[in-house]
């Protein structure tokens, strides 16, 4: 990795993913791609060049690989799970035709390119208890859709045209510095909020619906481990399951009251949010990253609360 352009650089793992690459590899040039309405704004726009990359606009993409000599291209555009629901075509539009405007691009200029699958590529006939790497994917969501036809579509440049395709299935992300928008695991990132705030949290998913999840950092390394990894270990590429922590809202909820003991949460479940958890796996089996590229996190529940805790509370001025 050398010149890489990061399309969705101000999303919940764009904004992360930019600095994070800039910080490590400073002698690489990492374009912040980004479509008007989301412009990049302080570190992320004055530490290095920023980009309109809209990826429904292939010349456009073709342009900025050509000016800056990309090398890699981090796919990070979506619209997420409920998002897709509601706006099934443009989810489409942007998760597949922006995709092949990406794989063209790169088949042209000898790009690799990541862009991530989801534990939303699984449906309800997958088995939902520590869900192998190879097995039924038959997702009933727009999201799920769109991610196992990225799968197969990344797949497909990679055996018929020797593109460098590579990938992981994401848990839900927990973070603090972006929000995300319009998933179904968002509930992990929104409760902190309201904890910190002290404010009831109004959960939209039941109790005893299992999520695999993992924190930002860990989701981060394995983006940029996957890239630098040799690919001659790989078995598979498109797409490896990485897990890291599965809880359902109770088990979240109580992690955080060892350190918010007041914390209060109601439910009201969203019926189109539940159907997609329902449909997805409580755990994954990341077996295969761990053998193939040496995949391992560094944060279970417990690491996770106390840090997202803190650093919450830094951001949004609150004291202890
Ligand atoms: N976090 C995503 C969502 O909930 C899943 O990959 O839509």
């Amino acid at each position: 990795m050398k010149n890489i352009l990061v399309i969705g650089s101000t999303g919940q793992i764009g904004s992360e993913l930019t600095m994070k690459l800039r910080r490590e590899v400073p002698e690489s040039t990492v374009v912040a791609g980004y479509i008007p309405g989301f412009e990049p704004k302080g570190e992320l726009l004055t530490s290095g060049p920023a980009e309109v990359a809209d990826v429904c606009n292939r010349q456009q993409l073709a342009d900025i690989v050509e000016k800056y000599g990309i090398d890699t291209i981090y796919n990070l555009a979506a619209l997420l799970s409920a998002t897709a629901e509601k706006y099934p075509l443009k989810a489409w539009d942007i998760q597949m035709n922006g995709l092949l405007n990406i794989l063209e691009i790169a088949r042209e200029k000898h790009c690799a390119v990541f862009t991530p699958s989801s534990i939303g590529s699984f449906g309800p006939s997958t088995p939902h208890d520590n869900t192998p790497q190879d097995t039924i994917q038959r997702p009933t969501s727009m999201y799920g859709v769109t991610k196992v036809a990225t799968e197969l579509l990344s797949d497909y440049y990679n055996t018929k045209y020797g593109v460098d395709t590579r990938s992981v299935r994401f848990p839900g992300l927990i973070s603090y510095t972006t929000l995300p928008g319009g998933g179904t695991t968002d509930y992990a990132v929104e409760v902190f909020y309201a904890a910190v705030k002290g404010e009831e949290f109004v959960c939209p998913i039941a109790p005893g619906t299992y999520m695999d999840m993992m924190y930002m950092p860990d989701a981060l390394q394995a983006a940029v481990d996957i890239m630098n990894a040799d690919p001659k270990c790989f078995k598979h590429r498109n797409s490896f399951n990485i897990a890291a922590m599965s809880f359902e809202p109770e088990e979240i909820f109580a992690a955080i009251r060892k350190y918010i003991p007041g914390l209060k949460v109601r439910y009201e479940v969203d019926p189109v949010r539940q159907k997609i958890a329902d449909s997805w796996p409580n755990k994954m089996d990341d077996t295969c990253a761990r053998e193939e590229w040496g995949w391992c996190e560094k944060y279970g529940l417990d690491e996770m609360v106390r840090d997202m805790i803190a650093n919450l509370r830094i951001k949004l001025g609150i004291a202890e």
